[in-house]
């Protein structure tokens, strides 16, 4: 690891008690997540992963330095999920271990200082839920529920929740891709699924009211749909149900959690390709760090106003000096925005770990390396260079 070198440039200050973080995914991170669909898929035998999660980084067992990092590092908040595959592993069986196991991830994050910001549901399903249809079963919408009633036995004292992750990422799961080409990461959009996750999410943010301390909301994956000058019609229509719908559906929610990596250009057929020569990150997107001032400017227009939080927004490469730049122009963006009357609560980075990326551990988001042998972590200079702005509470100026 090289010396990390505080951001130098001019800074504006950000929001009274704005959260900064980062974020994270069981599946992701924890390792040997054996009863979930994915973990299944990831071993059968016509899987198109490149590799399974296997150990994943062994976060399962190491959260608790992975939480000291984070402090140590200066950030205050760690965005989690529970895996649901674990805390209900038969349909109907509660395992108490489980969520003590998660219980004390909360507790580890509250003695070290820091905010813990829960995910009920990221991208995985247990496999008995899978067999039953996924999001496709009928009675998904009440098992979510359900599990949501469950899990409410450890959120006491959570403050933020979001419900589901990404829903509009996992409308065609069953076919879901990334691809990296167009930066688009599924073949087409499912109203019908759309609006059983809809449904789903909105029992659970009902479940969560009921506890009176909640702010409860889902986070979106906005993907700064832009048209080539002349298809602003078909721009609008390919992002309804594979975004606006799930914005719309937010209006009544206390946040929205805003995801943003990228862009993606709409001309007469849908996406169009990015030339040979822009810069492009491990996931093969387009380096755009001004995507996240837009995706904050369109869940605005969007939701009516509901107050936002960055619980995803990052970059995959090799080069953590280009990490820095990339989060640079995003703040930058972010800062221009809540000038300009953006509401936002706060900045969660993904990732806090280099991770398992749904298929290959290759695109490095972190700001933390983990050798996949030892699983011994190292902290890249971006953690420090992101902690710090979080301790003078500011933002590099627009
Ligand atoms: C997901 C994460 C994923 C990240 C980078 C988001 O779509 O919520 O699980 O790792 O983007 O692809």
């Amino acid at each position: 690891m090289t010396a990390t070198t505080p951001y130098s440039g001019e800074t504006v200050p950000a929001p009274e008690g704005f959260v900064w973080g980062a974020a994270t995914a069981a599946h992701q991170i924890e390792g040997q997540n054996v009863n979930t669909s994915h973990w299944e898929y990831e071993y059968s035998e016509n899987t198109t992963v490149q590799e399974p999660s296997g150990d994943a980084v062994d976060s399962y067992h190491r959260y608790p330095e992975d939480i000291s990092l984070l402090a140590e590092g200066g950030l205050k908040a760690y965005r989690f999920s529970i895996e649901w595959a674990r805390i209900e592993p038969e349909k109907g069986v509660v395992s108490r271990a489980q969520l003590d196991h998660y219980r004390r991830m909360i507790d580890t994050c509250r003695d070290a200082g820091v905010e813990p910001i829960v995910t009920l549901h990221h991208f995985t399903v247990p496999r008995w839920q899978g067999r039953d249809g996924g999001w496709y079963a009928t009675d998904v919408v009440d098992r979510f529920r359900r599990y949501t009633e469950t899990a409410t036995a450890i959120l006491d004292d959570v403050e933020w929740v979001v419900t589901i992750n990404e829903p509009n990422m996992m409308v065609n799961q069953d076919e879901a891709k990334i691809d990296t080409e167009n930066g688009v990461n599924f073949p087409g959009p499912s109203p019908h699924v759309a609006q059983v996750i809809a449904a789903a999410h909105h029992a659970s943010v009902d479940v969560l009211r009921g506890l009176g301390h909640v702010k409860a909301g889902w986070s979106v994956a906005n993907q700064v749909f832009q048209a080539v000058p002349g298809f602003e019609k078909e721009r609008d229509d390919w992002g309804y149900w594979r975004e606006d719908y799930y914005l719309e559906q937010a209006r009544d929610d206390d946040f929205i959690g805003v995801q943003s990596y990228l862009r993606t250009i709409i001309g007469a057929d849908g996406p169009v390709p990015f030339p040979d020569d822009v810069e492009r990150t491990l996931t093969g997107w387009e380096y755009y760090p001004e995507a996240l001032g837009h995706a904050l400017r369109h869940t605005r227009d969007v939701t009516g106003g509901i107050p936002m939080m960055v619980t995803e927004n990052g970059m995959a490469t090799a080069d953590d000096a280009r990490r820095i730049d990339y989060t640079t122009g995003a703040l930058q963006g972010l800062a221009a925005a809540v000038a300009d009357g953006c509401d936002v609560r706060g900045y969660l980075h993904w990732s806090l770990l280099d991770n398992y990326e749904w298929g290959s551990f290759r695109p490095t988001f972190g700001l933390i390396a983990v050798d996949r042998e030892s699983f011994v972590r190292t902290p890249k200079p971006s953690l420090a260079w992101l902690g710090d702005l979080a301790q003078r509470n500011v933002l590099p100026a627009p």
